[in-house]
């Protein structure tokens, strides 16, 4: 397989007959929402909370909120560089100033949680609060873990601002920081109380932080649709451009399709595996590379190509089908090259990562453009192989 690295981007514009249909209506709101609106519901254990996708929300995020039904006091949390583009969006929304926490990974840790208590609490926020998360994923998890703690939980509206956040991270309810001993170890599960969408914000966004966000649309079009695939390749061109009417409607299928996966399993403990596809080499790349050198999106993107190359190793998936991920994949741009890293290192990373359940690597292995499969049986060997067909050395 050719390396995705080396090819240079050779995208296509075909224009996209192939239509999703979305159920459109209006929201119980006091202001409507814009024609081209969707909105989607996501049952979870608390209840169920609404998702509303559409182009200028921020505009009307006060009016959403209302319709919402939080708590009246709203506290923003929100990163300096988010606050800088996209503040004045925002204006009216509370008489608090807006909470603003580093940007940054590195930051994603207890001691900043600790920062948002400390300006709740001298701003005297009660259990009448909402919490406003306006950023990407990284304020979106610390945030709602704020949120989920903050006198034994308040309510939390998702309002996210990169790709990767309005496709994952602000849906399905998992918030949480890192520890300096691993990623994502302390958290809970507090999913929000609605989320607000407005792919306008991603106008901003840097092309490398987009694509990564893009390689998870990629993932949800693999596990579950092979119409969102079909609209990713066909129409990447205009996707990169940001067309919001282009934008719309493939957010909005990456969300239906990790609500739904959510709703059936809150917990993970069965079908919401299916969404860890790509992640178990791709959790071992970012790993040994000590979370520098990829977007976590860049390291699923080799994941699924480890993945593909395992499942028709197996004789699991047809070569043709991997070929199109690959050359997707190629399609969206230049990745980090791993020709440096040795397939021994990212084993070992593989294996001590918590996808090991009771001593078994669990794999999540596609079937076919649409449809994967669990499996326990991976042997090093087939892994190693994989990862040097990816582009790994030995
Ligand atoms: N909770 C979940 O289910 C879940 C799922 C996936 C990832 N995550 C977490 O999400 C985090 C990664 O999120 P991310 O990829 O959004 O990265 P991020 O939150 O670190 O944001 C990336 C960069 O984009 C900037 N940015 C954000 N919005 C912008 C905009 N509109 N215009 C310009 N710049 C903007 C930020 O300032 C930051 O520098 C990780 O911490 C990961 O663990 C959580
Ligand atoms: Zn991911």
């Amino acid at each position: 397989m050719p390396l995705p690295m080396m090819r240079k981007s050779a995208r296509r514009s075909t224009p996209l007959l192939l239509l999703l249909s979305y159920h459109r209506h209006p929201m119980n709101a006091p202001v409507p929402p814009a024609p081209d609106a969707i909105r989607l519901d996501v049952r979870a254990a608390a209840g169920t909370y609404g998702i509303e996708i559409a182009p200028d929300l921020s505009a009307r995020l006060a009016a959403f909120l209302d319709a919402s039904k939080v708590p009246a006091r709203r506290f923003i949390v929100s990163s300096p560089t988010v606050w800088r583009l996209h503040g004045d969006r925002f204006g009216g929304l509370t008489g608090d100033e807006p909470i603003l926490i580093p940007d940054g990974e590195r930051h994603k840790h207890l001691a900043t949680v600790g920062r948002i208590y400390d300006a709740l609490i001298r701003a005297g926020a009660d259990r009448a609060t909402t919490i406003v998360a306006i950023g990407g994923g990284m304020v979106g998890d610390i945030a709602g873990f704020a949120a989920a703690t903050y006198l034994r939980g308040v309510p939390v509206v998702q309002v996210p601002t990169t790709l990767l956040a309005q496709v994952d991270s602000s849906v399905g309810g998992k918030v949480g920081v890192n520890h300096a001993l691993g990623k994502n170890l302390i958290g809970a599960f507090h999913p929000p109380a609605a989320v607000a969408i407005d792919p306008d914000l991603l106008a901003t966004l840097p092309r490398r932080e987009f694509r990564a966000g893009l390689y998870e649309v990629v993932k949800y079009g693999v596990i579950a649709s092979p119409g969102l695939f079909d609209r990713v390749q066909q129409q990447l061109k205009a996707i990169f451009a940001r067309d919001a009417s282009v934008l719309l409607p493939v957010i909005a299928e990456s969300c239906r399709i990790k609500a739904r996966i959510v709703e059936q399993d809150e917990r993970e403990s069965g079908v919401r595996r299916t969404l860890n596809f790509g992640h178990t080499a791709g959790h071992g790349l970012e790993s040994v590379t000590k979370y520098r050198r990829f977007r976590h999106g860049e390291a699923i993107a080799y994941g699924m190509l480890v993945a593909a190359e395992l499942a028709v190793m197996r004789h699991a998936l047809a070569a043709d089908a991997r070929e199109r991920l690959a050359s997707l994949i190629v399609q969206m741009g230049p990745l980090p090259p791993v020709g440096d890293l040795s397939s021994a290192e990212i084993l070992e990373a593989v294996t001590r990562d918590k996808k090991v359940i009771a001593g078994r690597l669990h794999f999540v292995l596609p079937a076919a453009i649409g449809s994967t499969t669990v499996v326990t049986d991976v042997t090093e060997e087939e892994l190693t192989a994989a990862l040097i067909a990816t582009g790994l050395r030995t």
